[in-house]
């Protein structure tokens, strides 16, 4: 354990550093996502409680829980987890590691976003009221705008870095994705709901696999990615510290969007891929999704709020949504996305039941800090198997 996520001394944090980061700034980062919010306690095991309360211009921080609206109960080690953003809320939820007494879980997920500017400083995306993303000289930057490896590096991180993503054309040729495929399908034929590293869904009550991380285990081409120039050079788009990291987090993944899917996590909502934790150790990670079929709204697209990897925030409700910079990225085989993972992000349902799917394969780089944190086979997202294997729930479905 890296000694920057130490243990921390729950009363001198609430009485002492706390107030004090409030006072100096994250305070008013807070307030702003806190209209209309209402107190929230954290206790401990042990009885020792604080509640949060909004005020005019930030937050106040009493002992007990006798204002509260909502109490969050967990045990030291988890509380102090959740204050190093090594495990979020949803991932205390899915691990079932925390209880509410009083009021409800979503009042937790509720402040999240504003608890991060509160304890380490954290800009807030404002859903109702976005920064817009400006490209050089202040215009508005097109975000439909494509790149390809001819493009100069200098102009492809420009974009990246306002953006969140970026979207390289014909980066692989079609013999090169003819060979993935093959050997990616072999794997996914041979995945099983109990392996630990394949996702599943059902369609008309059949199980049907959505995901299988590690596939360099057992495809050779794509081990050899690890190594590939053109990954590594978009990689270094993120920031030239990052890594690939095949042997841990979630390996190189596929995902398979699946017609029809009934249940579990198919059709991702809008999520940041480090939302179950470790934003400070893995951002700025950068995912890079290779495409080995076409991605159009019929197959079921990525789409990604532009800009949202500035700050935190809510997921956003459908009504916000329509206010959001939502591009949806339509892709030919052999194209390549990169978004880092703190950016916004969806994956809706194919158009249709009659829908072809589309699969894309995933590469991660992400920073040193990621291999000092999790060893190899360990990730963040290892805790949404905890409740049912390889039936990931959307957690809608507890
Ligand atoms: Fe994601």
């Amino acid at each position: 354990m890296n000694e920057r996520f130490g243990p921390i001394d729950f009363d001198e944090f609430h009485r002492v550093d706390l107030p004090a980061r409030l006072a100096s700034g994250n305070g008013a980062l807070a307030r702003v996502d806190l209209d209309g919010v209402r107190p929230l306690a954290f206790q401990l095991d042990d009885g020792r409680a604080y509640t949060y309360s909004p005020t005019d211009d930030g937050v106040s921080i009493t002992p007990g829980h006798s204002t509260a609206r909502t109490i969050v109960e967990l045990s030291y080690e988890d509380w102090c987890e959740f204050v190093w953003e090594l495990r979020s809320c949803f991932a205390l939820f899915y691990a079932d590691r925390v209880k509410i007494p009083l009021g409800s879980f979503g009042h937790l997920a509720r402040w999240e976003p504003a608890l991060r500017a509160a304890y380490d400083g954290q800009q807030i995306y404002e859903l109702a009221d976005p920064l817009p993303v400006l490209g050089p000289g202040g215009k508005r930057l097109d975000l439909e705008r494509t790149f390809t490896l001819d493009d100069s590096d200098d102009d492809m991180c420009d974009f990246l870095r306002r953006a969140g993503y970026i979207h390289l054309r014909g980066v692989f040729a079609a013999d090169e994705i003819a060979e993935l495929s093959e050997q990616i399908d072999a794997a996914i034929a041979l995945a099983r709901p109990d392996d630990g590293r394949s996702w599943w869904t059902s369609v008309e009550g059949k199980d049907v696999c959505n995901r299988v991380n590690y596939l360099n285990d057992d495809c050779p081409n794509v081990a050899a990615l690890d190594h590939d120039e053109r990954l590594q050079r978009i990689g270094a788009l993120g920031g030239p510290e990052l890594r690939t990291c095949s042997d841990r987090l979630d390996g190189n993944g596929v995902v398979i969007k699946v017609p029809g899917a009934e249940s579990g996590l198919a059709d991702l909502p809008w999520h940041r891929d480090c939302g179950m934790g470790g934003h400070p150790v893995k951002c700025p990670m950068l995912n890079i999704g290779i495409q080995l079929d076409a991605a159009t709204r019929q197959s079921g697209q990525l789409q990604i709020i532009a800009g949202s990897h500035r700050g935190t925030s809510r997921l956003p409700t459908p009504l916000e949504t329509e206010k959001l910079p939502v591009v949806a990225i339509t892709t030919e085989p052999g194209d390549v996305t990169a978004h880092f993972g703190h950016t916004m992000h969806a994956a809706p349902p194919p158009s249709s039941k009659k829908a072809k799917g589309r699969r894309a394969l995933y590469v991660s780089y992400v920073p040193p800090l990621t291999f000092e944190m999790m060893g190899p086979r360990q990730g963040y997202n290892d805790v949404l198997f905890t409740r049912d294997a390889g039936h990931v729930h959307h957690i809608d479905e507890f």
